[in-house]
């Protein structure tokens, strides 16, 4: 019998635009999904960009205006991979428009946004998903479990560093990113936001945080394009603007089950391109993650015989570990775009069943409320609580 299909409009088309696409195109190949994902439309602003780009993702069609996507009664999802400072709008329009809305995260710039886009999906009763990525890694969901097991016994540390160094250089331009009124903030929502998903996902609720954030280069080139590939657009010599947003980002927080993390997001970490890391103690054990050996996961388990007690390294690559039975043979490894199909293939599977996809806007606004009150402690140079 065939399957049901799910019918979907992707609004952007650079760097999420082509992770999301590839995974709608690969996702069926690996998983065996009780829906058919259907990519109908590709949605971008330049109608020459967007035939070239639908022609090379894989989409059926193409529109130059989200609003022409939610006049299509043949569409399901809208997944919105834009900067920030289009989400809000255009994932209420498309819940009003009785779709069921997939964002990038940080959801929205502000807290504010971030709410009302909770509850325009609530209020439609569509379904929601955000894109936090990293629970998806194998090794990740495999921590998870663990920690659920108990193998980590009480959780007294997380430890959280996520270390970039593209925009290092004095000269390179004003991009998208280093633009508040597009991109909300800095490393704070960009990389932060993956951070908090992360510790909210294996440890729980933040209850306070103190946070210290900084801009270390204070003006820059304006950029020659709209691109905000990193490291790809151009200064316009001579021309300088205001950076307003953080170059790094710092916090201690209070997680309501009594355990203590430090998060930090920089783009100032020479040398490190896209080192998203963190080590949990526990009263049993430790575990360390690195987004650069995705793969593998470090274990400390207190319960070994003395003697023989010592990290070990174990591969998330088994059948029996999250998501691998769909890929490969044990040791064959998978990568970052792998996260994003993993993603999209619980996403699927939780609206043909009728369940809202996890994370959800719940966690994209729950996120959120941690990102603001490290923005309000920062300001007052205070413990704020959430
Ligand atoms: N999950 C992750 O790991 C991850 C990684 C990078 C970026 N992101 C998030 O993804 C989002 C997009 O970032 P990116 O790196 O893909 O940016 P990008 O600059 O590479 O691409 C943005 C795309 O949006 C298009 N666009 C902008 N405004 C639009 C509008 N109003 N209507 C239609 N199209 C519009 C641009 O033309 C471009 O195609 C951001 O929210 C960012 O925080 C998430």
């Amino acid at each position: 019998m065939a399957k049901k299909q799910l019918k979907i409009a992707l609004i952007g088309y650079q760097f999420m635009g082509k992770a999301h696409s590839n995974a709608y195109r690969q996702v069926a190949k690996f998983f065996d999904l009780p829906v058919e994902p259907v990519m109908k439309t590709l949605c971008g602003r330049n109608e020459e960009r967007v035939r070239a780009a639908a022609e090379h993702l894989g989409w059926q069609g193409y529109a130059t205006d989200y609003r022409q996507v939610l006049d299509d009664p043949e569409i399901d999802i809208v997944d919105i991979a834009t900067p920030g400072s289009s989400h809000c709008e255009i994932a209420v329009a498309a819940a009003k428009a009785g779709k069921h809305v997939f964002c990038e995260k940080p959801i929205g710039n502000t807290l504010d946004e971030a709410r009302r886009m909770l509850e325009a999906v609530k209020a439609a009763g569509v379904k929601h998903a955000v894109f936090h990525n990293y629970r998806k890694a194998p090794a990740v969901a495999l921590i998870k479990r663990m920690i659920d097991e108990g193998r980590l016994g009480t959780i007294y540390h997380w430890r959280a560093v996520y270390l970039q160094d593209w925009i290092i250089d004095p000269n390179f331009p004003l991009v998208w990113r280093l633009d508040k009124e597009v991109a909300g903030s800095g490393s704070h929502g960009d990389l932060g936001a993956h951070l908090i998903d992360l510790a909210r996902f294996l440890v729980g609720e933040i209850e306070e945080v103190s946070g210290l954030m900084h801009t270390f280069i204070k003006k820059r080139p304006r950029s020659a394009g709209a691109d905000g590939k990193l490291g790809a657009a151009g200064a316009v010599e001579g021309e300088l603007a205001d950076v307003t947003v953080d170059d790094a980002s710092l916090f201690l927080a209070r997680f309501r089950n009594g355990a203590l993390g430090t998060f930090e997001a920089t783009r100032f970490a020479q040398g490190r391109k896209n080192h998203n890391k963190f080590e949990i103690n526990g009263s049993k054990g430790s575990v360390v993650w690195c987004m650069e050996r995705m793969n593998e996961l470090e274990f400390y388990d207190a319960t070994d015989p003395e003697g023989l007690q010592g990290f070990r390294t174990i591969q998330a690559t088994e059948n029996s570990h999250p998501y691998m039975e769909g890929y490969w043979p044990v040791g064959h490894i998978i990568g970052y775009e792998h996260t994003f199909i993993n993603l999209v293939a619980d996403a699927l599977r939780a609206i043909a069943e009728d369940r809202n996809p996890s994370p959800d806007f719940v966690d994209g606004y729950e996120n959120q409320r941690v990102l603001d009150a490290v923005e309000r402690s920062h300001d007052s140079k205070s413990w704020v609580a959430l």
